[in-house]
């Protein structure tokens, strides 16, 4: 209900030769679930162009078609959003292009943003080449580094369960949490991505950029507001106090069967699992182990952040055998969260045993629908809200933490050892999270000796 289909125009872009017809065709087939009134008046809001990335000729075309629809629009504002779904090493020429050729032309009511997907570099370097050169043609402000995490429900639910509840704000430090783990897991394989994948690996495909951003959002200190500023300057600070990462606090995996994809080479050593510790230099977290872990082909598909507390002292129930308090916020699949406690078992014995007190979104929230992370994200850059979207130094800040260790594993200094598709991935990341301090729970029920 934000925007009236008569108000909304998209044109496609590519090298590819199409009608208006065949794109509408090609995006048809992903329209489930509404009915066919709904999809044939959403297709004729569609029209495609063709034409290279570096030609003016192609984008003059593009602008006309634009210009055009708003001209017969007569709106008299001209806002144009630009996503680029495209290879990093094109975007600062299609940038220039759309600086020269495709701007709106009204600066009262319109505007031009663009958005850009990862990977946004390799390294440091790379990235900060990169930054420099999108911005000389653009405004920060006019650039949206989508990071379709941060478009989550329970990664914007972060902020919230933090900062307004009682309840966590004497417990979210060192005092009291153990360690804190942030969870990826896919059960399928690179399928056919092989020859992208392979040139990224998994710390510069989700770590680096998924995960990290959302450690921001555990880690960080409370933002003065919630003005997008504020919160990306609390990301920016919470980044610049990690340490570097020690070679002996990361984990690399490939599981068996990755090189048989004739894009990737034969002697690779891309990861495509990894477990990485961090660790917070800060009054908050000095101590307390974040392991960030990812992988590919493992035996589920889940993402979730852990924080485990620590043990209770002077403990007379022995809770320590059953497992610790801990804390999993479930990103997806079924969006949860839930509080493993230890609580009497029910029944005439004085036995103890592990339960959990649990907030299930399919179950509480029946008739809302989830918003998909990229339907809320673009509604955002319409809106022209940043708070959800990389800025230029966090970009820097995240790069400067990866980036050695990169380089080494580029560089075959650390290599990674190769794990069974559908398992849990390789047990050196069991024992290294085990080693840092992450203890298993097992709902063991003890009862006391009379
Ligand atoms: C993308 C990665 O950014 O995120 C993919 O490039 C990955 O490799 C995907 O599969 C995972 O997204 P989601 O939302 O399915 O967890």
């Amino acid at each position: 209900g934000f925007l009236q289909s008569g108000e909304v125009h998209i044109v496609g872009y590519a090298r590819t030769n199409l009608s208006d017809d065949g794109l509408r065709g090609r995006i048809r087939a992903y329209l489930k679930g509404a009915s066919e009134e709904h999809v044939s008046e959403f297709l004729q809001l569609i029209k495609y162009v063709s034409g290279s990335y570096d030609s003016g000729e192609g984008f003059e075309k593009l602008n006309k078609e634009i210009s055009d629809y708003e001209m017969s629009n007569n709106s008299g504002s001209s806002r144009r959003l630009f996503y680029l779904a495209l290879p990093p090493s094109v975007y600062p020429s299609v940038c220039k292009m759309i600086r020269t050729y495709c701007m709106s032309p009204t600066s009262r009511f319109g505007w031009t943003r663009v958005i850009v997907e990862k990977p946004f570099g390799r390294d440091l370097d790379s990235a900060e080449e990169l930054s420099s050169q999108l911005g000389e043609l653009f405004e920060e402000d006019q650039l949206y580094r989508i990071d379709h995490y941060l478009g989550k429900e329970l990664v914007q639910n972060l902020l919230v369960l933090r900062f307004a509840n009682r309840l966590f704000l004497p417990l979210w430090n060192r005092d009291n949490v153990d360690n804190i783990q942030i969870v990826f897991r896919e059960d399928f394989g690179t399928d056919g991505r092989g020859g992208y994948f392979d040139q990224y690996g998994i710390i510069r495909d989700i770590i680096q950029n998924h995960l990290l951003q959302v450690f921001c959002l555990v880690a960080m200190e409370k933002p003065v507001s919630l003005k997008p500023e504020h919160i990306r300057d609390e990301k920016v600070k919470v980044l610049q106090s990690v340490n570097p990462i020690k070679d002996e606090e990361v984990v690399l995996g490939q599981y068996q069967g990755y090189k048989d994809d004739p894009t990737v080479p034969d002697d690779s050593n891309t990861p495509t699992f990894a477990s990485i510790v961090l660790r917070v230099h800060n009054e908050r977290w000095e101590g307390v182990p974040f392991i960030l872990k990812a992988g590919k082909a493992l035996n589920s598909r889940k993402a979730e952040i852990r924080v485990q507390f620590k043990d209770v002292p002077g403990d007379i129930f022995k809770c320590k055998k059953q497992g610790r308090n801990e804390f999993v916020i479930r990103l997806q699949p079924s969006e949860a969260m839930y509080m493993k406690l230890t609580v009497k078992k029910p029944g005439l014995e004085m036995a103890t045993e592990q339960s959990e007190l649990d907030l299930s979104y399919g179950m509480r929230y029946q008739d809302v629908k989830i918003p998909e992370a990229y339907e809320r994200l673009i509604l955002d850059t319409i809106r022209g809200d940043q708070q959800h979207f990389v800025r230029r130094d966090e970009l820097k800040a995240a790069w400067q933490i990866f980036t050695p260790l990169l380089h080494d594993i580029d560089a075959g200094k650390l290599k990674a050892v190769s794990y069974k598709p559908g398992s849990r991935g390789p047990k050196e990341a069991d024992e290294l999270s085990e080693k840092v301090g992450y203890m298993q729970t097992h709902g063991y029920i003890w009862i006391p000796p009379t």
